[in-house]
Formats: C-alpha cells, sequence, structure tokens
C-alpha cells in the first residue's frame, strides 16, 4: 500500500519535473492595457521584453524573438539580461529584424555584464543572487550596447530621453542594474519633463528603492523584469520569491506602487528565458507583454487604485510574504517586509 502511494508520488513528481522542463520552451504573449496617455489620444502599443537569457544555440527562442515583429508594437522596451554570452548578439540582433527600427529604450540587467555560472533550478527558490558582482566572467556589454543603439533604440541606463510617438511624448527615464548595486537614481531624479505627455521609468530588477523613487518623482508607469515572474511557482497560488525585495505577490503583471502620496502603475515582466543552467519554469511560462497605452479619463488617472495594502490583502498578503520569507535564506533584514509596502495586481 505505501509503496504503491510512494510510486504514484514518484511519478508525479517526475511529472512535475518534465512538465518544467517542457513550460520553459513555451512562450506566451501577455495582453494588457494602460490608461496613461492624454485624453483624446489613439492607443500606442508599447512591447515589453525582459530577461531573454539568449545562448546562441537557443533556436526556439530565436523564433520566437523574430515572430515579435508580427505584433506591430509602436514602441519597444527590453529591460534587461538579454544574452548570456558573446555569441548570441549576431543571432539576436538578427532575430529582432525591422523592430530595431521602431522607437525603442533599453536597460541592462546583471546578466548582460556577466556570464550565468551553473545553478540547480530549485536554487532559485533557496538562494538570492544579489550582490555577487565579480565572481562570474565579464561579457563585452559595449558589443551588446552598441548593438542595440545601432539602428536608433536610447539606452536610457541612467539617463532620460524624449521620444514621440504618433504625437504623444514619451519621457523615460531608467536606472542601471540595481541587482548588482549599479543604480544611481540621482542621475535621472527629478519631477517629468514639461515636454512630456507621458513619463516612464524603466528598470531591470524591481528594488523598492528605485519604485519609491520613480513612484514619488510622478512617472506615470514603471517597467520592469529581473523576477522571471518567480519561476517555479505554486499553481493557482502563485510566486513564491522575486530574487530581490519586491514582494512576490507583484512578481509578475500590471500593479501599482506608492511613494510619498503618488502612485504610478507598474509592469513586472515575467520574462523569456532563464539561466542556461536551469531552463525550468513552473507555473510561470516564458512571456512577453503587449501593453496597449489608452487615453485617461477625464480625471488624468484612469484605472490606478490606491491602496491600503494591509487591509487589501488581509491574511493572504500577510501569509504569502511570510512564505517568501521562509524559502530566502539570504534577504537582507527588512528588505521583504511581512506586508506588502504598496501596490496590488489589477
Ligand atoms: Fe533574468
Amino acid at each position: 500500500m505505501i509503496g504503491r502511494l510512494l510510486g504514484r508520488l514518484a511519478l508525479v513528481g517526475a511529472g512535475c519535473v518534465g512538465y518544467g522542463f517542457w513550460e520553459a520552451r513555451n512562450f506566451v504573449v501577455r495582453r494588457r492595457s494602460v490608461a496613461i496617455l492624454p485624453a483624446g489620444a489613439a492607443p500606442i502599443r508599447l512591447l515589453h521584453v525582459s530577461d531573454i537569457h539568449l545562448m546562441a544555440r537557443q533556436h526556439y527562442k530565436l523564433d520566437f524573438v523574430r515572430a515579435l515583429a508580427g505584433l506591430e508594437p509602436d514602441l519597444v522596451v527590453t529591460t534587461g539580461d538579454n544574452w548570456c554570452e558573446e555569441q548570441a548578439l549576431a543571432p539576436l540582433l538578427r532575430a529582432w529584424g525591422r523592430l530595431r527600427d521602431v522607437p525603442g529604450v533599453f536597460v541592462f540587467g546583471s546578466n548582460d555584464y556577466e556570464a550565468p555560472t551553473f545553478r540547480p533550478p530549485m536554487a532559485y527558490l533557496l538562494r538570492s543572487t544579489e550582490g555577487r558582482e565579480g565572481r562570474k566572467r565579464p561579457l563585452q556589454v559595449e558589443q551588446l550596447r552598441a548593438g542595440y543603439r545601432e539602428r536608433g533604440w536610447v539606452d536610457v541606463d541612467e539617463t532620460r530621453t524624449l521620444i514621440t510617438v504618433r504625437g504623444v511624448t514619451f519621457e523615460f527615464r531608467g536606472t542601471d542594474d540595481a541587482h548588482l548595486g549599479r543604480d544611481d537614481y540621482s542621475l535621472v531624479a527629478g519631477p517629468p519633463s514639461p515636454q512630456a505627455d507621458v513619463s516612464i521609468g524603466v528598470t531591470h530588477a524591481p528594488y523598492l528603492r528605485v519604485l519609491d523613487a520613480m513612484a514619488a518623482d510622478g512617472v506615470d508607469l514603471i517597467l520592469a523584469g529581473h523576477t522571471h515572474g518567480g519561476q517555479v511557482c505554486v499553481p493557482y497560488y502563485g510566486a513564491l520569491v522575486t530574487n530581490c525585495d519586491l514582494d512576490p505577490i507583484r512578481a509578475k503583471g500590471l500593479s501599482t506602487h506608492t511613494a510619498d502620496g503618488r502612485t504610478s502603475h507598474l509592469h513586472v515582466s515575467a520574462g523569456m528565458g532563464s539561466s542556461p543552467f536551469a531552463t525550468y519554469r513552473f507555473a510561470c511560462p516564458p512571456e512577453v507583454t503587449v501593453l496597449t497605452l489608452t487615453a485617461a479619463d477625464a480625471n488624468g488617472w484612469s484605472q490606478r487604485t490606491r491602496i491600503d495594502c494591509t487591509s487589501a490583502f488581509g491574511p493572504l498578503g500577510v501569509w504569502r510574504s511570510l512564505v517568501a520569507r521562509v524559502v530566502r535564506d539570504d534577504e537582507a533584514a527588512g528588505s521583504n517586509p511581512v506586508t506588502p509596502t504598496s501596490g496590488r495586481p489589477l
């Protein structure tokens, strides 16, 4: 009896393991809308891509990137962790194809600077990679930067830029990777440009210090990646970890973030990939997102909702954060509050 039960459990476990490797190769396109454009503006499609973690031999990823042009976006934003090796650059640029001629901005993540090292798939749940700069082989990131800039995409690591699309002027501000501590928000701090209709913050790792600073400065939308959506999630429950101090309930998708009484939309991409040594995802398919930006209502604030998170999440939110606290063994004290500091999934 016990032997038969153990046998069935082993079968289910093996099935789950196999399914995770399959899921990591099956990409989805998520579609969401955010009302942040001036009244009367026509919708604008923003393609948010993150965490490709490309190796040259990963043709299944290249095929998906090549197909993204068919989404016909008006803007492209990539939030880092593009590659794992220099040999991936040429195929990656070819796969982007005509999207490189679409207005776009990018920031880099930790894996754009350093090649990954071996980690077992489940290590993502057990140990953060924060602060491990210098222990890995450096990548020639300037080659990647030059390739992305070559046809007009703008590097917003620690800079701001204005881009006008279909009559709407966007101001993008970005930070370098906060996971490696390379961020210096003071270089882009301040209120949105008076020339901008819409202000968007871009960063790789959604650490609260970056989100707080951007929200307090009044950006309309913050885009980030890095979390891989939790990568190994619990079905019908969600992420257990974010590999940073963001609460797991906002590990992917649209939510909000409030600081100093101001609230920004937040979109965290679950990303397309993972470390080549752990091409495994469970209940968290690899993705890109088409964010359709639409006109705000007459009050200019659209669907953003200010939330008292302690009461809004109730015991479930507290429990989820407690779980996340247990499974990460090296988080900084106070970096992953028991109750989320702000925001809720929309
Ligand atoms: Fe990543």
